[in-house]
């Protein structure tokens, strides 16, 4: 079985998260041994939601097989001692990212991506902000020499989306790769070619 970490904090981008859950969900049905997902939803990404989606948190919530309340230091996802496969921090936001580009973190979110780095496991952080100002330029670098991956989440056109919703299979898709969870989500350049 395949464990997967998932924070969600509060920049935009809810939409994107419920697709990258819903993607994980998929693939543990399609791969042997299944994918378990622990999610930890900080305070600030619970308020964007509301704001940005009709979907209800308790719906968020349910597509993960573990939710671990962001003030839960005793949590697994704080250990190096509890093992899994990767993490994820889907939205990124400007200020999750400064605390753990500087390991200066203060709720289970930042914890487990500490852990995360510490233990040299695969950490995607898909920063949102536009513009970036230095500081968070400085802190991507930061946190990237640190061993995450910086994922903002820019659209690729190449792959003619048609919807809104296609933008975010392929970005999920792509945040999957990262963490090798194999999907279909993403559009595969010369992929369609080849059938041809
Ligand atoms: C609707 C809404 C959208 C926001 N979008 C962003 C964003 O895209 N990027 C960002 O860094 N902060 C954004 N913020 C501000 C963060 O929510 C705020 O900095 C918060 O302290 C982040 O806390 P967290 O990192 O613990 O989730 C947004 C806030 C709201 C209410």
């Amino acid at each position: 079985m395949k464990r997967f970490v998932v924070g969600i904090s509060g920049a935009s981008g809810m939409p994107l998260a419920v697709t990258l859950l819903r993607g994980l969900r998929n693939a543990a049905q399609a791969l042997p041994g299944g994918v378990q997902v622990h999610l930890v939803v900080s305070d600030a990404a619970r308020q964007v939601l509301a704001l940005e989606s009709d979907l209800r948190e308790t719906d968020l919530l349910a597509l993960a097989d573990v939710v671990h309340d962001a003030r839960d230091f005793g949590a697994p996802p704080s250990s190096g001692s509890w093992p899994h496969d990767g993490m994820v921090v889907c939205p990124c936001s400007m200020s999750t990212l400064a605390a753990i580009a500087h390991g200066t973190g203060s709720n289970l979110l930042h914890r487990a991506a500490d852990v995360t780095l510490k233990e040299r496991r695969p950490l995607v952080l898909v920063v949102r902000e536009t513009p970036v100002s230095r500081v968070h330029l400085r802190n991507m670098l930061a946190a990237a020499e640190a061993g995450a991956v910086i994922m903002p989440p820019c659209p690729g056109f190449y792959a003619r989306p048609a919807s809104v919703q296609d933008i975010l299979d392929h970005l999920a898709g792509r945040i999957l790769d990262q963490i090798g969870v194999p999907n279909a989500l993403a559009a595969r350049w010369g992929e369609a070619a080849d059938t041809e």
